[in-house]
């Protein structure tokens, strides 16, 4: 594998596993402010995350490369409300997008095909992820800070089931 194309996917790896991170402190600092359907939400998400970093350190060796687990930062633990903790989920993953997308234009132009078919499951993927948080966030917006609805919406957050299976390797 081309070694700017290899250090790109550990950086990819590194951020799947930040947004585990990022999500499993929201998912805690939801569960002590006893909004306990968003606390489930961002625990299955931060699994999910963890997946897709998963998904492409099984791709790197795959491809017969070494892995670079490198550190990670420390994740904010306290936010300002609820709906402000979505509107970070909505941030994230818009910047994950970019960062795809990036990282599918390097391998364009590296002519990393193989990398190129991996990644593709990951573009979807994110089309898939903005398009859930951009809702959540329009319903939190709309809503504001009415109590009986904040406190509809987090039983409706409580409502995600576990992802079906796991990404193929
Ligand atoms: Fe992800
Ligand atoms: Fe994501």
């Amino acid at each position: 594998m081309n070694a700017r194309v290899f250090a790109a996917i550990n950086d990819q790896i590194n951020s799947e596993f930040q947004a585990s991170y990022t999500y499993l402190a929201m998912s805690g600092f939801c569960d002590r402010q006893k909004f306990l359907g968003a606390a489930k939400w961002l625990r299955l998400q931060s699994d999910e995350e963890r997946l897709h970093g998963m998904k492409l350190f099984d791709f790197v060796l795959a491809r017969d490369g070494a892995v670079e687990l490198t550190a990670l930062a420390q994740p904010a633990v306290a936010f300002e409300s609820l709906p402000a903790v979505f509107e970070q989920v909505l941030a994230h993953e818009q910047a994950v997008t970019a960062q795809i997308n990036k990282l599918y234009e390097l391998c364009f132009t590296e002519k990393a095909f193989a990398e190129m078919t991996e990644l593709q499951w990951f573009l979807t993927e994110q089309v898939e992820e903005e398009k859930t948080a951009r809702e959540i966030v329009t319903k939190f917006r709309l809503i504001k800070n009415d109590p009986a609805a904040i406190l509809d919406m987090d039983r409706d957050l409580g409502a995600r089931a576990a992802a079906p299976a796991a990404p193929a390797p």
